[in-house]
């Protein structure tokens, strides 16, 4: 497995992570055995991140990786962890963020009870809590630090401005952001942020949930999260699935699949950007997961990327990447 330091802060993980949000929540149902079985996958060919959220399935998912882990495989894995989304009992509800110094206790004090482990290796805040000063929340995860339950820090979409002020309190590991060929937003302002503060990155929706994987078609919609989303509704899904062919013409001429190169193409912007970037692969199964490592064997040439780039001009999306009140969460999104 090839490895790949978060940034000059973080610790050193293999180069592709495993996210398990989908396991739990979603992207509908998952099945339980072949999860626990992926994630088995997922550390025998080498992975050694994880990237998880309390709130994914109201704890569910800690419990699930626990399950998946046992004593065993606590120390093979560095577990990156987020909180700080409010969730109710309703279907997919979410009552917005906590990140008061309080709540960040209370919630690491679940997660590490769930996770069964002492520590928790990257603790992050979801999203920014428009009412507490980050400088609060990363003070209280520091205090975490110090006293042994967490070991670094990371962010999860959040703008320029945040980034200075969290990295001006405590070293910041990596930033937890979208980033794929059709959700390049975070080249102007945020990646070259994160190369002068030495953060790195762990780059989710490579795949754009599915949409750009090579396997999603016009009748895959399953009234999940995606459903919600522009870019999977309408004359938008046709526009996108048409990108995907322009993308699987390609792929196919480099003897990869469309994943394979949508993968390889964020790796490859690492040495383009400056930044150390590692991206999650949200795999629920060990198929899906064996084609997403395939994608560290394709080192991509400078012309190789100008051709997927071609395939796919940046801002060539049709749709937004959240639906309209959830981009209004999204610090990252803001442009001061
Ligand atoms: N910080 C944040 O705000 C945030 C937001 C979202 C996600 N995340 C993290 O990022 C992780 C990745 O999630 P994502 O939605 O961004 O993942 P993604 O990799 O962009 O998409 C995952 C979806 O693509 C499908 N897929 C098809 N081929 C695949 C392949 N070869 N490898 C992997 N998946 C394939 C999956 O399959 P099936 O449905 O067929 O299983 C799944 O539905 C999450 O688990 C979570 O840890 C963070």
């Amino acid at each position: 497995m090839k490895l790949q330091r978060l940034g000059s802060h973080g610790p050193t993980v293999s180069a592709l992570g495993l996210g398990t949000m989908g396991m739990s929540d979603m992207y509908g149902p998952a099945d339980r055995a072949e999860s626990i079985a992926t994630i088995h996958e997922a550390i025998d060919q080498g992975i050694t991140l994880l990237d998880t959220g309390d709130f994914y399935g109201m704890g569910h998912n800690e419990m699930l990786i626990a399950e998946a882990l046992g004593p065993k495989n606590r120390g093979a894995v560095l577990l990156s962890v987020k909180f700080g989304a409010l969730r109710g009992p309703g279907p997919g509800e979410f009552n917005g963020y906590d990140s008061r110094p309080a709540a960040v206790r209370n919630f690491v004090a679940y997660s590490l009870k769930r996770l069964g482990v002492d520590c928790i290796d990257i603790y992050r805040p979801s999203r920014l809590d428009p009412g507490v000063p980050i400088e609060d929340t990363i003070g209280a995860i520091a205090e975490l630090i110090r006293q042994g339950y967490v070991r670094y820090i990371g962010l999860s979409e959040v703008g320029a401005r945040t980034i200075r002020r969290a990295q001006a309190v405590h070293p910041i590991a990596d930033l937890q952001i979208e980033y794929s060929l059709i959700s390049r937003g975070i080249e102007r302002e945020i990646l070259p942020t994160c190369r002068e503060l030495g953060i790195g990155v762990t780059a989710y929706g490579v795949l754009s949930r599915g949409l750009i994987s090579g396997h999603w078609r016009k009748d895959s919609q399953k009234g999940d999260f995606r459903s919600r989303a522009p870019r999977f509704q309408g004359a938008n899904l046709d526009a996108n699935l048409a990108l995907v062919e322009r993308l699987r013409a390609v792929a196919t001429a480099m003897g990869a699949s469309v994943a394979q190169v949508a993968i390889a193409w964020v790796r490859a912007r690492a040495a383009v950007e400056g930044v150390a970037i590692v991206p999650l692969i949200g795999a629920r199964r060990r198929e899906r997961l064996q084609e997403a490592l395939g994608a560290l064997d394709l080192e991509l040439s400078g012309d190789q990327l100008s051709g997927l780039e071609k395939a796919v001009p940046p801002d060539s999306a049709a749709g937004g990447r959240y639906p309209e009140a959830l981009l209004a969460h999204l610090d990252s999104e803001r442009s001061d």
